[in-house]
């Protein structure tokens, strides 16, 4: 019996414990769920706050999308209207262009004052072609034209807004004339001299023994050509030896008047230019001529060997040169605009139409108050707004030589 007790006593004992066992597990378990839920609750409230987050954004960045396309479409709207600006204005400037600037006019040889020297020719012309040709050969060796302006290069800017400067093609010096007209000058040793002066601290002052006005010197084999006003209305061309410091040769030219040569710089009532055959001389007879006329001077002498009337109008005009026997006529507008070549005139007739260059100059604001040739390097020295400017030129040969 008493085995039996104790399996009983020992069974219920067990049953407890299990019961007790049992509760405390269900306890565990319950409060595991219970603090589950407790951290789903928590994830579903972040969860949702979460998504209302997300949905404020979103609602946010269309609202932003939204402002920034339309302000795209405006700032497209304005670009369109400046473009359209843009193409109006280009389209009038070409009308502008193609209205006020028609192709270089090549002017053919026209009429020749001075008789007895056409007297030769005349001879010649109603003689062999052979002759014509030994003619030609005699008034042109070259026979080339320009192509194009190659390259510019600013080197300086020194003195006033008016001004010449150019350099001797055998010595290599450089002569500065500050002003359109003044009884001085300035002698540099070379461009690089020039170029790298503080102003003009490194030169020669020349003093002249009379004054020279406007901008048409020259400086030709040791020389300086200039014109001087005479009395009543004449024009003097002097030379003056730069070597020797003295005034070697002066020639009278009887205009009217003192007629501006160029419209656009009025101080300049003649003009001489050096070239690969000599020295020329531009001017113009009287007030009421409106083309340019053209004289081909003996540098030695100052005798004028022959004269053109070019048809080339001094109106508009503002400065030219010569290269190889053919004038070049640079215009422009009052407002300055963009300088270009817009009249040839070829004293050997020798340019055709097609051939001669309409050439742009590249834009500056300024205007050229002169364009000095120098045929040894064939490249022009410019004036432009108190800027000493080199344009350097490419050739091509005439196509009728
Ligand atoms: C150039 O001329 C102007 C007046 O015409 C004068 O004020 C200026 O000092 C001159 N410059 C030089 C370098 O001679
Ligand atoms: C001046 O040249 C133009 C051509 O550019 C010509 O039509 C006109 O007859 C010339 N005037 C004179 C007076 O030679």
């Amino acid at each position: 019996m008493k085995p039996v007790f104790i399996l009983l006593v020992s069974t219920a004992w067990t049953l407890i414990g299990a019961q007790y066992y049992y509760q405390g597990l269900m306890d565990y378990l319950e409060n595991r769920l219970l603090a589950i839920e407790d951290r789903m609750q928590l994830w579903h409230e972040q969860f949702h706050q979460h998504h209302t987050e997300m949905l404020d954004f979103k609602k946010l960045t269309a609202e932003a999308m939204n402002g920034l396309r339309s302000e795209h479409s405006m700032i497209f709207k304005d670009l369109d209207g400046a473009s359209v600006r843009v193409d109006r204005v280009e389209r009038e400037m070409d009308y502008v262009e193609t209205h006020t600037a028609p192709r270089a006019c090549v002017n053919r040889v026209d009429k020749v004052v001075e008789q007895e020297a056409w007297g030769l020719m005349e001879r010649q012309e109603e003689e062999e072609e052979d002759n014509w040709e030994e003619l030609h050969s005699r008034v042109s060796d070259c026979a080339e034209i320009i192509s194009s302006i190659r390259s510019v290069k600013i080197l300086k800017r020194v003195g006033s807004s008016k001004g010449m400067w150019t350099r001797d093609p055998r010595s290599s010096k450089v002569y500065v004339f500050n002003g359109t007209s003044g009884d001085s000058f300035y002698q540099f040793d070379s461009v690089r001299d020039f170029s790298r002066s503080v102003g003009v601290l490194d030169s020669r002052n020349i003093e002249l023994p009379s004054e020279w006005n406007g901008l048409g010197s020259a400086v030709y084999n040791g020389y300086l050509y200039y014109i001087k006003k005479g009395a009543d209305t004449d024009v003097q061309v002097v030379k003056y030896d730069l070597l020797a410091g003295s005034v070697t040769e002066t020639a009278m030219f009887p205009v009217e008047n003192y007629a501006s040569l160029y419209g656009l710089n009025p101080e300049t009532v003649a003009d001489l230019a050096a070239d690969d055959e000599g020295l020329w001389l531009l001017y113009t007879p009287s007030d009421s001529e409106p083309n340019i006329s053209l004289a081909k001077m003996d540098a030695a002498t100052l005798d004028i060997e022959q004269i053109w009337d070019t048809r080339c109008p001094r109106e508009n005009a503002e400065a030219a040169f010569v290269v190889c026997g053919t004038l070049y006529v640079v215009y422009n507008t009052r407002l300055a605009s963009r300088s270009r070549i817009q009249c040839v005139f070829d004293v050997n007739d020798a340019v055709l139409g097609e051939e001669a260059p309409l050439l742009y100059f590249p834009r500056r604001y300024g205007a050229h108050a002169s364009l000095k040739y120098n045929p040894e390097e064939r490249q022009l020295y410019g004036w432009d707004d108190g800027y000493q400017i080199i344009y350097r030129l490419t050739m091509k040969r005439k196509l009728l030589v």
